[in-house]
């Protein structure tokens, strides 16, 4: 199993959209290809919103990364996708690291020892971690037990910001807990893909963050795509589940519209053809839109998988060229 934080200091930059829609895209209803998702955010955004699971408010987590118990995450949520829940309990855990030390609790090692016991199972090939922002204890106790870290970011300068603390965090961790903690690069998210120059200043002014690191920006990016992330907040479904929605909802559309047209009523000239504004479960996301931004993240999967690959690699080598 290859454990990945999706991370980043700063909020909003799609820290949970790419957890939610990544995981569940690897899932493979497949022995030893289920994919694990840990919502370690106090709002549980994963968890509640994108998924639409009541949860246990994080206490299975709490207890996990505070107790050092085994993580128990809650089974099938889609066919192969397990989660462990988020939720308020999570607060507690920044009193429990400041007392950690005198209580005898080695926090860093808690999260560690539970997904080596899930590994251990060999159920698992992946398992992604999503996080609140500016929760340190809790960043720095995921630091230290998982392989791999992606730091999406937006357009916003400081959303650099948050990547380079989060970066300054890696190395800490690397020097303290983590020696083989590897950063496999950031994602550009909600990126407008005809913005090309824009982009183009953006992506330099990373790779001048990344100078000296050998870590190279994703070349897949999530593009800005509003409607369908409301809509797949709003009905708790993935991009891709979202496809089969908007078709159904865009033909439901039409054939109203033949019906309205066949009793003489015409919509108004001009008016967008628009869900009806009564239904509450309204989807504004055409079905290419879901389509376009579901591809983007199976692109984004895909370069992830590749860089873990190579960086398998070079690992290998290294510790071949240390033992020869
Ligand atoms: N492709 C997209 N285009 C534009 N907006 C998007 C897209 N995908 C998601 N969003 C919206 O961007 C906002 C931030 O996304 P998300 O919640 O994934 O970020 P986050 O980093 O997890 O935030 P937080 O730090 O609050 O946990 C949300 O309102 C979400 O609906
Ligand atoms: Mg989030």
């Amino acid at each position: 199993m290859r454990s990945v934080l999706v991370g980043s200091q700063k909020g909003g930059v799609g820290k949970t959209s790419l957890v939610a829609a990544l995981g569940a895209l690897a899932a493979r209803p497949q022995p030893g290809r289920r994919v694990l998702l840990i919502d370690g955010d106090q709002q549980s955004n994963l968890s509640k919103r994108n998924f639409g699971m009541p949860g246990d408010g994080g206490r299975d987590l709490y207890s996990t990364i505070v107790l050092g118990e085994p993580l128990q995450p809650i089974r099938d949520v889609r066919p192969g996708l397990d989660v462990v829940s988020g939720g308020p309990a999570l607060a507690m855990v920044a009193g429990a690291a400041a007392n950690a030390a005198a209580a005898g609790l080695d926090m860093a090692s808690h999260l560690h020892t539970a997904l080596d016991q899930v590994n251990s199972l060999g159920e698992y090939a992946l398992a992604l971690i999503d996080l609140g922002p500016g929760d340190v204890a809790l960043l720095d106790a995921v630091l230290a037990a998982v392989d791999y870290v992606v730091a999406p970011h937006r357009e916003d300068e400081a959303d650099l910001d948050g990547v380079e603390l989060l970066i300054k965090r890696i190395l800490r961790a690397r020097r303290d807990t983590n020696p083989t903690l590897t950063f496999l690069g950031t994602v550009a998210f909600a990126r407008d893909p005809r913005a090309t120059a824009r982009n183009a200043s953006l992506d330099a002014a990373v790779r001048e963050l990344l100078r000296g690191s050998g870590v190279e920006p994703f070349i897949a990016a999530i593009r800005y795509s509003p409607a369908v992330a409301r809509d797949a907040r709003a009905l708790a479904l993935t991009p891709q589940e979202l496809i089969a929605e908007a078709e159904k909802a865009t033909s439901a559309r039409i054939s109203m519209l033949r019906r309205r047209r066949t009793r003489g009523q015409q919509t108004e000239p001009g008016r967008r053809l628009g869900p009806p504004l009564d239904d509450e479960n309204t989807l504004w996301a055409r079905p290419e839109a879901s389509d376009a931004l579901a591809r983007d993240y199976l692109n984004v999967l895909g370069e992830l998988l590749e860089r873990i690959a190579v960086a398998e690699q070079v690992n290998a080598t290294a510790t071949g060229a240390s033992a020869g």
